[in-house]
């Protein structure tokens, strides 16, 4: 392998409205990270991956529209990152396989998410299985050094490294660079029920939500049951691990004020406050966001022109890379 830049990559599924959790613990640093490395960043919407668990056309095309909009509309800068379809590069396919077969079972059984997944009810596919070798593909197909994720990804970026390192080994030649993962301020966002916030779990606050059913949604986070007037607890409530994502040091100390008081400026303040609270931040901090999409969603072409000149670059990439492990196994 010649010497290569430093190199991001990371991808979204395209299997619902983006919530909270994929912002603060995903998205938020893709944003940042094309300030550091200019050209080098490549986030994808993994539509082949959402095929786990997604089985209708109509259904699918809509989630990738809506990641594209969610992160043109969150401020991505397409002149200095790449933001492409994960179909639109087939060749990952082919690397998943040269992948799987130096891949023992034993490592993908020890997969957490497919085992989270299977507790919660998803139909046990060999895709569904397979999914952690196909994420490998992903990260190994662009050469990438660097893989922005929340907690819950990281198990498989693990096995990603792994998988490079069995790859190399079996065919005795560097072909494929081993990645690192990156947690962001925010590993793992709880949801409304106190769990990981998740799409499949049923427990997100959507990014885009306002209004009334964002009211709703928050008005839902579960809490004890202090009496109003009493102190509330801070320790593991969910409304004030929410509320922490929007605040800087200083109001975090002034909403703890609030919570040891269980009042604020001599009112009381119980749990249905810091959920206003809550909510208006959510609606400050997203306004502009939403005034955008809704301006990209009323010419939904430039979304997918986008798209599609972004997908040219990313090719190439993959191809150089499969062309390597094609040649290390010894296929034509
Ligand atoms: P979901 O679990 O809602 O389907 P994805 O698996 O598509 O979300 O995750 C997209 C990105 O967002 C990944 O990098 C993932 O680690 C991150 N992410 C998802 N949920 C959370 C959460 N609750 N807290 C922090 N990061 C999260
Ligand atoms: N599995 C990731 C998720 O559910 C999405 C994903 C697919 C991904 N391929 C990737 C993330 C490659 C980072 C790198 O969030």
């Amino acid at each position: 392998m010649t010497t290569l830049p430093p190199r991001v990559l990371s991808g979204i599924q395209p299997t619902g409205e983006m919530h909270i959790g994929n912002y603060f613990g995903a998205i938020q640093q893709h944003l940042a990270l094309p300030d550091e490395y200019p050209g080098e960043c490549f986030f994808f919407i993994a539509d082949y991956h959402a095929l786990t668990t997604v089985h209708d056309a109509a259904t699918l095309r809509a989630g990738v529209r809506e990641i594209a909009v969610t992160y043109m509309a969150l401020g991505l800068d397409l002149e200095r990152a790449t933001l492409f379809r994960q179909s639109d590069v087939p060749e990952v396919c082919e690397l998943t396989w040269l992948l799987a077969s130096v891949t023992g079972m034993g490592l993908l059984e020890r997969a957490h998410a497919y085992k989270d997944k299977v507790a919660h009810g998803l139909k046990p596919s060999m895709g569904l299985f397979c999914y952690p070798v196909l994420m490998a593909a992903d990260i190994l197909a662009y050469d990438s050094s660097m893989v922005p994720v929340g907690k819950d990804q990281v198990q498989h970026v693990e096995m990603a490294q792994d998988m490079a390192t069995h790859f190399n080994e079996a065919f005795g030649q560097p072909v494929l660079r081993r990645p690192e993962w990156r947690l962001s301020k925010a590993p793992t966002v709880p949801g409304t029920d106190g769990g990981k916030m998740s799409k499949s779990y049923g427990n997100t606050i959507p990014i885009f939500c306002s209004g009334k059913p964002l009211k709703k949604l928050v008005g839902n986070i579960v809490t004890d049951s202090t009496p109003l007037g009493q102190p509330l607890t801070i320790e593991g409530d969910r409304v004030l691990a929410l509320l922490d994502l929007f605040l800087d040091d200083e109001d975090r100390e002034r909403v703890r004020g609030y919570y040891r008081a269980g009042a604020r400026d001599g009112a009381p303040f119980g749990y249905g406050h810091a959920k206003q609270l809550l909510v208006e931040h959510i609606e400050r901090y997203f306004a502009d966001a939403r005034a955008r999409r809704e301006a990209l969603l009323a010419n939904p072409q430039q979304i997918d022109d986008a798209l599609a000149r972004s997908a040219g670059r990313a090719r190439q990439l993959a191809a150089d890379t499969l062309a390597r492990a094609r040649h290390a196994c010894g296929l034509r």
